[in-house]
């Protein structure tokens, strides 16, 4: 059985990688995970100087999900390359750095840095605000999300992912002003803004008001979406949002992902992505799939012939 795929140049093991912000660097997962089964262990986002994060409460759950406003706390490159890096290389997995700014500059930066380093695959997180030009996030922006992703693209020496935010109407408009800006890959969707009120309280819960809804309550959106940037881009697709089992990573894989990543199951399960692999295998298995590349974007050869 095949299971291994193809980013952007970069072989993976297998299609599974992790969904950032929800395995750390990997660290607090090993004693229940096997790193070395992982495609890729993509870590949580890291920006060119510490960030303190949002004060608390930060994270609530919902109905088939949870809503965090983290707000992309991290220590920093620096302390990410002394003691992440090494961590990770202990392990047959291949790394990916999810990268936060607040300006083109600060990606840029953060890219910049890891040029010398031992990493396999950049994401580029485009929902943060961009503070110079008035707060509005790259990721809903064509013309922003193209100018950060080209100037990120200039000084990489990784292949560039680039991760979409689904807050916007239409996804295929931003993966495409991608596309155009340079990105190698793309992975969706990010977390969908929601809100939640204490009744009680008569007050929101979270303490920014609003956060990023995650789980299982937003994977028929993501199913959608994947669907949209397969078919509109000439780019590998990285699937997720809300895959919590085998037959939802299938389900992103038919819908045109190339390879998927778990997030949110992490955080219910830290076994999660070794679970997901087996049932993936299981899967092919029991419908003699020989390769997992060949059930990427089936639906739509059945729609050419029912
Ligand atoms: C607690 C938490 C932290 C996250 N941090 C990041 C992050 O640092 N960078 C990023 O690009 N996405 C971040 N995300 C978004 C996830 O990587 C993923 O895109 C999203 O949660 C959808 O997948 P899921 O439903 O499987 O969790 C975070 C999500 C959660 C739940």
């Amino acid at each position: 059985m095949k299971l291994t795929v193809t980013i952007a140049g970069v072989e993976l093991k297998n299609p599974i990688m992790t969904a950032s912000g929800t395995f750390g660097s990997g660290r607090d997962f090993e004693p229940y995970t096997d790193l070395n089964k992982i495609g890729c262990v993509v870590v949580k986002g890291v920006a060119s100087r510490e960030w303190a994060g949002n004060p608390p409460p930060r994270i609530v759950e919902t109905y088939g999900g949870m809503i965090n406003a983290i707000g992309l706390q991290n220590p920093g490159i620096d302390v990410f390359c002394k003691e992440d890096i090494p961590f990770l290389r202990q392990f047959d997995t291949k790394i990916g750095v999810n990268i936060s700014g607040k300006t083109i500059d600060e990606y840029v930066e953060v890219a910049e840095r890891l040029a010398s380093e031992d990493v396999d695959l950049l994401e580029l997180n485009i929902s943060c605000p961009n503070v110079k030009e008035g707060g509005v996030a790259f990721g809903v922006d064509p013309f922003m999300a193209a100018l950060v992703t080209g100037a990120v693209k200039k000084v990489a020496r990784q292949p560039l992912i680039v991760k979409l935010s689904p807050n916007v109407t239409d996804i295929t408009t931003i993966a495409k002003a991608v596309e155009d800006g340079g990105a190698d890959a793309v992975s969706l969707i990010n977390t969908l803004i929601g809100s939640r009120i204490d009744i009680h309280k008569q007050k929101f819960i979270l303490s920014t008001r609003q956060g990023g809804l995650s789980g299982p309550a937003i994977k028929p959106v993501a199913i959608r979406m994947v669907y949209e940037v397969a078919n509109a881009v000439n780019l590998p697709v990285i699937g997720m949002g809300g895959i919590m089992s085998g037959e939802d990573a299938v389900e992103f894989m038919m819908a045109g992902a190339n390879a998927i990543a778990v997030g949110t199951a992490n955080l219910l399960d830290p076994a999660a992505t070794m679970n997901i692999l087996a049932e993936l295998e299981t899967f092919m298995r029991n419908k003699q799939i020989e390769d997992v590349n060949d059930i990427v974007g089936v639906v739509n050869k059945a729609a050419i012939s029912p």
